[in-house]
């Protein structure tokens, strides 16, 4: 995920109605045998994903290895991995403590538009309240990420990336504010 520049709508050819016919995948925590193939789905979700460095594999690689990884999830179909969602924490300028971000997220290009994504982002966000976190911020397109309840809050902020992409939601307490920073991991690039 390039947390410089914003992400453009990848639009699925897929309908609505096929998507809620599709059955809910199976969601659960990565585990150690699963880190190879999240680094292959997250690669093949982000090859044609425009605005991106193509590092975000690296990103969830560099995330594990310092620990950073508050939630790796991965939804299946079968024994496949067909999903993934990484949460990490962010320091906000204010000191406000309790916010997370959610990303890179990616749903293998053969699924995508099935409702697997929307799946992940709802049982991450539940997953973030259950822990009592306050808050989690992303990075994306609001016509996508709106419908999960993410706003765009003026005076909560990414710098150097539009303003309207930058979207956050708040679970408790008072919103943050002040400048975001993601975890130098963001910078992996192998
Ligand atoms: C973004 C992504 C995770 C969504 O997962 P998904 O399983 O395809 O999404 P769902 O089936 O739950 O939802 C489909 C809806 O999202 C929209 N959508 C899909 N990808 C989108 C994107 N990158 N930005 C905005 N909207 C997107 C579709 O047009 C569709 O909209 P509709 O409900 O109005 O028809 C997936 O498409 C993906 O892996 N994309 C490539 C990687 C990426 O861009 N990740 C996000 C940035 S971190």
């Amino acid at each position: 995920m390039n947390i410089e520049k914003p992400k453009d709508v990848l639009h699925s050819s897929h309908t609505s109605t096929q998507r809620r016919m599709a059955p809910e995948p199976q969601v659960r925590d990565e585990l150690p045998a699963d880190a190879a193939a999240i680094a292959q789905l997250t690669a093949a979700a982000f090859a044609n994903a425009p605005h991106t460095s193509h590092t975000e594999q690296f990103i969830v690689d560099a995330l594990r290895r310092t620990g950073q990884l508050t939630l790796s999830l991965v939804a299946l179909k079968g024994e496949d991995i067909v999903g993934h969602v990484a949460v990490s924490p962010v320091s906000v300028s204010s000191g406000a403590r309790g916010w997370y971000g959610l990303g890179p997220i990616s749903v293998a290009p053969d699924r995508q538009g099935q409702g697997i994504g929307a799946t992940l982002m709802q049982r991450a966000l539940q997953r973030l309240r259950e822990a009592g976190a306050a808050g989690c911020v992303l990075l994306g397109d609001p016509a996508y990420y709106g419908r999960f309840g993410f706003v765009v809050r003026p005076g909560l902020t990414l710098p150097g990336v539009p303003a309207e992409y930058f979207q956050a939601i708040c679970f408790s307490g008072e919103w943050a504010t002040g400048d975001v920073k993601y975890h130098e991991a963001f910078d992996a690039t192998a």
